[in-house]
């Protein structure tokens, strides 16, 4: 068995972020509820123990308390925010309200330099605060080794029983030091070695798709983009043939889509992939439509009918192998949810299963397909995402594809879309994609796509007069979708784009590029 570390969930939205900085450190972690038992923590062996933060007041009536006998077990302790104040309580110290609420940006002094979770770090750090109580006596033991402008217990330590205490949150990106910070809690003071990997995740993932699902079958809505593509993999990994996959082809995909996504599934990883073709429903659903948010609507209904039918279908197939009706009604439903899906951490006092957003889950199923949900990549972030892709061995044209959304590109073809018009922009989208790739700028960017506009303009080409279509350009860069800026991209490089677009695209004499960030603009025409 893996070393590993425990993290006692108190309610924070940081706790998965706390897992993640350990895992950066190559060190396996496991999440559990703050009142998990001593007992339980113990059998598992943990190299050290992390208390996350939460919302509540330690003295509050119904505050999250852990067993107290995990201070017995003999193993290292770092308490982050509330997890202070549960060393405070527990031990021996004073929490009160703070006159000040501090959060933001702080500045840490360092007084201790000795103190072994700032080793190699300056005396003075920026970090991140979030908290209103504030310790006021320190636990028995303990002494301060850091202060902030609002605190003389920033940081506290009772070296004797290697217990370790901050205020401050250092898992976020705003304590820029902070992730070596963990390092030092795991590696200096728990003695964990760099042992962990995308690949030991690969197995414990397995083995807990197993366990979940033991022999029933799965379906999956495959969508080709990164999350859905990585889940496939790895769940056919845990269960191969009992994964049947749900390919709709609406007829607003790029180039090659539909192909690349069955040359990947079907014929390399050999998953059962069901493809349904239902470009023309799509299509003739869409005759006429020009408001984009209509549009959204019957793409969006037409999809959850499509998917239904083939999940029945599916069914169907199953019970023709032999699979029994008890087998039929207990399926499971995969989703490739992420993390950041995931709205909060554990509701503290209620039901400790994670929220998702709506718009993640296959609503609109008919009650009688009962689903199970099998969400397997539910605690990593999307870069974790894309290492387990390579690591499990998809095409870094799948791992790092740019975003593309459900609808397609029926929200970048401004008007009726038409089979005509359709043709016209994956013409122009295919030589953006092209182009950027070539000029190695594609995977730099968030996303980089053609745009048909629905006004025509005059032109000449050759002796001709021209009267057509307009591209747009779109190329923007982004964290994470809420903002954009749009990229300098060279002028040759634009100039080739535009060139090519104009001579080999019929139907298009002209083409501008979007020099709007997001806000004011969306990523997105529509
Ligand atoms: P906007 O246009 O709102 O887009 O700036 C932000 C990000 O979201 C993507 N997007 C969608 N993704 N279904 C999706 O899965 C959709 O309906 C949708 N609309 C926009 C967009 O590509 C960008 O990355």
């Amino acid at each position: 068995m893996n070393e590993q570390i425990v993290i006692l969930d108190f309610g924070s939205q940081y706790t998965q972020v706390i897992a993640r900085r350990v895992r950066e450190c190559n060190v396996y972690s496991t999440i559990l509820p703050y009142d998990t038992p001593a007992k339980q923590i113990a059998a598992l062996k943990p190299r050290g123990l992390i208390l996350s933060g939460g919302p509540a007041s330690v003295y509050a009536e119904d505050a999250p308390l852990p067993d107290k006998d995990i201070f017995k077990l003999g193993i290292p302790v770092l308490g982050i925010c509330y997890g202070v104040q549960i060393l405070a309580h527990f031990l021996g110290g004073k929490v009160e309200p703070g006159r000040k609420r501090e959060f933001g940006k702080g500045t840490l002094t360092v007084r201790d330099s000795s103190c072994p979770l700032f080793k190699d770090m300056p005396e003075t750090l920026q970090v991140w605060n979030s908290h209103g109580d504030k310790l006021t006596r320190l636990p028995k033991g303990f002494v301060s080794v850091a202060t902030t402008e609002n605190s003389d217990y920033a940081a506290i330590e009772n070296r004797a029983t290697n217990s370790y205490g901050l205020q401050f949150h250092p898992e976020v990106v705003h304590t820029p030091r902070g992730r070596e910070i963990y390092s030092n809690f795991v590696h200096g003071v728990c003695g964990c070695g760099n042992d962990w990997n995308m690949r030991n995740y690969v197995e414990q993932a397995v083995e807990a798709i197993r366990a979940q699902v033991g022999s029933e079958n799965v379906i999956l809505g495959l969508s080709g983009g990164v999350d859905s593509s990585v889940a496939a993999a790895l769940i056919h990994r845990a269960v191969g043939d009992q994964l049947t996959c749900i390919f709709v082809n609406n007829g607003l995909l790029r180039a090659r889509e539909a192909e690349i996504v069955q040359e990947v599934f079907g014929r390399n990883f050999r998953i059962r992939l069901l493809y349904e073709d239902a470009s023309r429903l799509f299509l003739t659903r869409l005759k006429g439509v020009t408001d984009p948010e209509r549009k959204r609507k019957i793409i969006g209904r037409t999809f959850i009918e499509v998917f239904e039918k083939a999940v029945a279908s599916s069914l169907r197939l199953d019970s023709a192998r032999g699979a029994d009706a008890t087998i039929r009604k207990a399926r499971f439903l995969a989703q490739g949810t992420l993390y950041p899906d995931v709205i909060e951490s554990v509701p503290i006092a209620g039901n400790p299963a994670a929220m998702i957003k709506s718009h993640h889950n296959v609503g609109g199923l008919p009650k009688k397909m009962r689903f199970k949900l099998v969400e397997p990549l539910k605690c990593l972030f999307k870069d974790e995402v894309r290492q387990l892709g390579l690591e499990l061995g998809l095409p870094k044209e799948i791992v790092h594809r740019q975003p593309f959304p459900g609808p397609g590109l029926a929200v970048r073809l401004l008007g009726e879309v038409t089979a005509e018009r359709l043709e016209i922009l994956r013409k122009a989208d295919w030589i953006v994609i092209d182009e950027m790739k070539q000029s190695d700028w594609y995977y730099k960017v968030w996303q980089s796509f053609a745009v048909l506009l629905p006004v025509r303009s005059v032109g000449v080409m050759g002796d001709e007069r021209t009267y057509d279509y307009t591209i747009a350009l779109r190329v923007v860069e982004s964290q994470d979708g809420m903002t954009a800026d749009w990229v300098k991209l060279p002028y040759e490089l634009l100039e080739k784009i535009s060139n090519r677009i104009v001579n080999e695209v019929k139907g298009v004499n002209r083409c501008v590029f979007d020099i709007t960030s997001k806000p004011p603009g969306t990523i997105e025409w529509e």
